[in-house]
């Protein structure tokens, strides 16, 4: 198992993991909603040649399967370039191994290697292994939003997390 940053031969991977876990219903406002793979291996293209703010991990597994992801969006605007916001998501067969902690890891190292002051994020309430591994790698909940969303007959609330560059003391 192992972690990298993608190469546009993961697309189909990552849009199969997306389209998989958004069907799962239970962790991403997608509902199995998936880019085309050429549109998914374009973006990792731009990612890889420094045209795009935004940078994807991804996990593989014994096979060297790409099994996970963990996608970092920087703000693109000097308003906002000291920020960024993660979405990630692992194929059920991969959960609970510690893959998630491994793209976090990576993801958080790049950013602070790279002077992003928050990173941020948003989860559903209901999603205790997320937010277990959120509170682990040191996000702390911003914001609340109750009955934002609408799962399984319930109403559910968006749980808002940050987390600081640990380097970043110049910052009132
Ligand atoms: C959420 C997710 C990314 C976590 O990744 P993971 O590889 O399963 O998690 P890890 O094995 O690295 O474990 C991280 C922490 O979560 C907690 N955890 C893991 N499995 C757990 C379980 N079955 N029950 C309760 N807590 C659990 C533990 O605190 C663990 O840390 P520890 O092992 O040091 O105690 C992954 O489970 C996933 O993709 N789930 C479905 C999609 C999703 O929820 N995406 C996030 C949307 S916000």
């Amino acid at each position: 198992m192992a972690v990298r940053l993608a190469i546009e031969a993961d697309a189909a991977d990552v849009v199969e993991i997306i389209h998989q876990v958004g069907r799962e219903e239970r962790y991403l406002v997608n509902e199995g909603e998936a880019p085309p793979v050429a549109v998914q291996a374009r973006q990792i293209g731009a990612m890889s040649n420094g045209s795009s703010p935004t940078r994807l991990w991804v996990a593989t597994d014994q096979a060297n399967k790409v099994v996970g992801m963990l996608e970092m969006m920087r703000g693109s605007f000097r308003k906002n370039a000291h920020t960024a916001t993660l979405a990630m998501a692992l194929m059920p067969s991969a959960r609970g191994q510690g893959l998630g902690t491994a793209l976090m890891q990576a993801a958080l190292k790049w950013a602070d290697d790279a002077s992003v002051l928050k990173v941020s994020l948003s989860v559903f309430e209901t999603n205790e292994v997320a937010l277990a591994l959120y509170r682990k790698c040191g996000f702390v909940v911003e914001a609340i939003r109750t009955h934002q969303f609408f799962i399984g007959g319930k109403y559910v609330a968006e749980v808002q997390m940050a987390r600081w560059n640990p380097a970043r003391t110049d910052v009132p």
